[in-house]
């Protein structure tokens, strides 16, 4: 795409002259303009209408006090709407902005499981999030069932078999021989978490529903970044959480998604009072609602709906095919300047280079990665993310940031591995990576 051109900042300042989702960054709080923030992936921006809309709820809060519940009752129904239509290509009545991404998972991978009540296998993958392979684990053993763990990097795990694959993508080729009338669910990632890559959606669902098997997709590192579709895609399950592109806020409220075509047959084990169908006559048995309500354990955050309706709003306004877009651009040029500049140093692309097969991250591996990380951040300001053993990811988030930013960040990253600076810093020693 760049015909040797990336190199040249001019090339990130024409993308950026003709980025129609610039305009964005300057709705950001963006407190030293020096900082290349490539992080979004983890942990996005503070949106300034998010400032506004926080104060606001906290103004109401004061004002209305218990007589607020009459309408934050609902909310967490008409914010799942508009993230499903701003960000996931599903129609109302099927999105719900609820708990953490962990507790949706938890929900509605044992909701799948309940549904298919004579098999005994559960699949998951060894390059999956660990709190997607900690909860699996505890479903099997609670459940009495067995749990596969492809084994996709090496890693193993519960009943570890090892799948063929590439830079950890799973083909519905390679997960069909795994697959039988035994099998109750299996659970992948939209937009792999270390990766970065980007399995077939569709033809993976499609392929499960012959053997009558429900997917489970986790969607956490790809909503915001790319299209999901997932009414068109024949979806029947989703989560993920809020705050890496969405930019809802550390621990932002999560989202689940039911396809309404399987709501009525699913019932969760977490059976709190939101999903009573008439919740107020605070009746002496449980029985759920028909809608997307029997999802809901509890009453919303209404700070965590108002970030959402916040930032999901602007990504409503600037719509998902052209974050998709930026998102595809952006990571293009990383690829580029990786070619350019970092693999004569010693990184390797642990990101697929099919620009179909990735979202807005890429992640590439060095065997001093952990300190190469730590030095762009002190000695660089460039906000990279570590996974261990030997990976850094570098994102777009496409409203946030801008061409010249992902330049500039590869830039000192260059300069800091080529000069050797890094080894001048000492690991900081922090819990988190
Ligand atoms: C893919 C994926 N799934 C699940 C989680 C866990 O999210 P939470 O701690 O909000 O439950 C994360 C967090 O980063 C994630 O990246």
């Amino acid at each position: 795409m760049f015909n040797g051109e990336a190199t040249s900042r001019k090339t990130a300042e024409d993308l950026d002259a003709n980025d129609p989702l610039a305009k964005f960054k300057d709705q950001f709080v963006i407190k030293d303009p020096q900082v290349c923030y490539l992080d979004g992936n983890s942990l996005g921006r503070l949106p300034k209408p998010t400032v506004k809309a926080i104060n606001d709820l906290l103004d109401e809060w004061g004002t209305e006090l218990v007589d607020g519940w009459s309408h934050w009752i609902d909310e967490a129904q008409p914010t799942g709407d508009l993230i499903g239509r701003a960000a996931l290509g599903a129609a109302a009545g099927q999105v719900l902005a609820v708990d953490t991404t962990s507790v949706n998972f938890f929900q509605l991978c044992s909701a799948a499981i309940m549904a298919r009540p004579n098999r005994n296998k559960i699949i998951i993958d060894s390059s999956n999030f660990p709190t997607d392979r900690y909860i699996l684990e505890g479903i099997a053993r609670d459940r009495n069932l067995e749990l596969i763990t492809l084994d996709n990097d090496g890693a193993g795990g519960p009943g570890a078999q090892p799948i063929h694959n590439k830079k950890e993508l799973i083909t519905a080729e390679a997960l069909e021989p795994f697959l039988s009338e035994d099998v109750a669910l299996v659970t992948l990632q939209a937009i792999h978490y270390r990766s970065g890559s980007r399995p077939n959606i569709k033809a993976i669902t499609d392929l499960c529903r012959k053997y009558g098997i429900l997917v489970v997709w986790d969607c956490s590192h790809a909503i915001g970044a790319i299209e999901l579709n997932l009414d068109a895609q024949g979806v029947d399950l989703a989560i993920g959480c809020t705050y890496k592109y969405g930019n809802t806020g550390p621990g932002g409220t999560a989202w689940l998604y039911v396809n309404k075509s399987i709501q009525k047959e699913l019932r969760v084990p977490i059976q709190g009072w939101f999903a009573q169908k008439d919740q107020f006559a605070m009746g002496p048995f449980f029985e759920p609602a028909d809608d997307i309500r029997r999802f809901q354990i509890a009453s919303p955050s209404i700070m965590g709906m108002r970030a959402i309706q916040a930032s999901f709003g602007m990504i409503e306004e600037a719509t998902i095919k052209a974050i998709e877009h930026k998102a595809n651009v952006g990571t293009e040029l990383m690829i580029a300047l990786f070619d350019a500049w970092l693999a004569p140093l010693g990184f390797e692309l642990l990101t697929p280079r099919n620009p179909k097969e990735r979202g807005g991250h890429i992640t590439i591996g060095h065997p001093e990665a952990k300190l190469i990380a730590t030095a762009m951040r002190i000695l660089k300001k460039v906000v990279p993310d570590y996974r261990t053993p030997d990976s850094i990811r570098l994102a777009i988030a496409p409203l946030p940031t801008s061409f010249v930013e992902v330049y500039d960040g590869f830039l000192r990253l260059k300069e800091l591995v080529e000069t050797k600076q890094y080894l001048e810093i000492e690991d900081n020693g922090s819990r988190v990576t």
